[in-house]
């Protein structure tokens, strides 16, 4: 059996940026900590007046085909996962197929087009439902193209507005990829849950600090399904572990409590031990609140230990590079997270060849999916084709009074203020949104 999985990747960012620490806090009231320490972040991306998920979504896919020389019958299926879709109907690929289709000779006819929800999670999905297509040999030599797009925007003054980020990475999925091969082994933690939720309304509803303890809940019960099918993991075994990033203080949770699950039986619990002075807490417990309030204790201990430190420093804080720079992008938010991290690879000319990633994907509602992937050859190539860098410092620096303006023009609310965005000047040479259609 070939192995498939991730060829090439491209991202595109909202073109707006707006600043933490510096701008959002003070208007705020809040001290510029909370943001920088607490949540991890100092700058949001945020989504032009001409940009929407479709035209960021388009302009990530053409850049990915343009690089890689591709054209429409190259692509056998367009899958789009979105929490931000404005139509019930019509899934976003057809609107981002049809924008691809004003720059290309050939159309998209034969693809195979769709639309996933599950919240944050949905990338994955698509990523996985991408792999089963060729896996089940249906791609006919084609290759698949996932795209993750999403405009994270909260109500104002609801406290996940510090958390807002818009941007889409496209994922081109192939046999015998350049990036990653994926596995078929994967672990879920899947249950009802209505902590984050948008039923028919532009803004969601969040209770902000349930969701937190509802990722994390998801995220130990799909580790412990991923070592239903695999060996018990280790905390070593892995390159990197990028993690769904809603903002880099959750990931901060999540992988201590990963840390915690998989050092569990291994030599490590005893260094651990060592180093903390008792032994970790593992019995089991009669309720949900009891486990938690034992986890969080030896959590603590845990993270201020030099084993762990050294090991976060090495597995997890180079997946949150960009993250602490654009803030959510939802369906795109763990994808942006790999990229992070093998661009921090290339960077110190570390060779990862064949080296594990451990995946964890996250959305609300609420589910969480494990699973490895293997690094392969190509992937410094197709790492350093990327343009990460230059997009983020090319985004135009917002004030707060600019800000305000722009949510306000992306609140479908139409008593919204009106807004001036003269200044803002929409480029050429991509899709804008002009009101009624998108233009090439
Ligand atoms: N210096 C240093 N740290 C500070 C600080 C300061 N001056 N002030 C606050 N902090 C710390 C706090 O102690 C806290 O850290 P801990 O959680 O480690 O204790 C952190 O900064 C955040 O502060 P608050 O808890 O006071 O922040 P908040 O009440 O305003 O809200 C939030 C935080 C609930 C996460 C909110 O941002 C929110 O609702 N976000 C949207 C929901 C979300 O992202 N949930 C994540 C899980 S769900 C998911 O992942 C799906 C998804 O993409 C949405």
């Amino acid at each position: 059996m070939t192995s498939v999985g991730i060829d090439a990747v491209e991202i595109r960012t909202g073109k707006l940026r707006l600043d933490l620490p510096e701008t959002f806090a003070p208007a705020q009231g809040d001290d510029p900590g909370k943001y920088t320490k607490g949540l991890g972040l100092t700058a949001s991306s945020f989504p032009d007046v001409y940009e929407d998920i479709v035209t960021m979504g388009a302009n990530a896919a053409h850049a990915l085909m343009e690089r890689k020389g591709l054209e429409p019958e190259d692509i056998g299926r367009i899958d789009v996962a979105t929490e931000s879709a404005f139509d019930n109907s019509k899934p976003v690929s057809t609107y981002i197929a049809g924008c691809l289709e004003q720059v290309y000779d050939g159309d998209f006819h034969h693809a195979n087009k769709g639309e996933r929800k599950f919240a944050c999670i949905s990338g994955t999905q698509s990523l996985d439902d991408a792999y089963n297509w060729i896996r089940a040999g249906r791609n006919r030599g084609r290759a698949a193209l996932v795209i993750a797009t999403d405009t994270a925007l909260y109500a104002r003054d609801d406290p996940g507005e510090a958390t807002q980020g818009a941007g889409a990475v496209a994922l081109l999925v192939t046999e015998d990829p350049d990036v990653v091969e994926l596995s078929t082994e994967q672990g879920y933690g899947s249950a009802d849950e209505t902590d984050f939720l948008k039923p028919q309304q532009q803004f969601p509803s969040v209770d902000g600090k349930r969701s937190v303890q509802v990722y994390l809940s998801r995220m130990r019960e799909a580790i412990e399904d991923f070592e239903s099918v695999t060996e018990p993991i280790h905390p070593d075994d892995f390159a990197f572990i990028p993690f769904h990033t809603p903002f880099p203080g959750m990931v901060r949770k999540a992988a201590a409590l990963g840390y915690r699950h998989a050092s569990r039986d291994t030599e490590i619990e005893e260094r651990l031990a060592d180093e903390i002075g008792r032994q970790p807490r593992y019995e089991a417990f009669d309720s949900e609140e009891a486990f938690r309030e034992a986890a969080a204790d030896y959590t603590d201990d845990l993270t201020d230990t030099d084993l762990y430190r050294e090991w976060y420093a090495e597995t997890v804080e180079p997946t949150l590079t960009i993250s602490r720079e654009v803030g959510n992008w939802y369906t795109g938010s763990v994808h942006v997270a790999r990229i992070s991290a093998l661009k921090a690879a290339a960077e110190d000319g570390v060779d990862l060849a064949g080296e594990k990633l451990l995946v964890g994907s996250y959305g609300s509602g609420a589910q969480a999916e494990i699973h490895a992937e293997t690094v392969q050859s190509g992937w410094e190539d197709e790492i350093a084709a990327l343009d990460v860098d230059e997009q983020l410092d090319a985004r135009y620096e917002l004030t707060f009074d600019e800000y305000e303006d722009v949510h306000d023009v992306h609140n479908h609310d139409e008593d919204a203020g009106a807004s001036d965005t003269d200044q803002f000047t929409a480029p050429e040479q991509e899709f804008v949104f002009d009101g009624w259609g998108r233009m090439g």
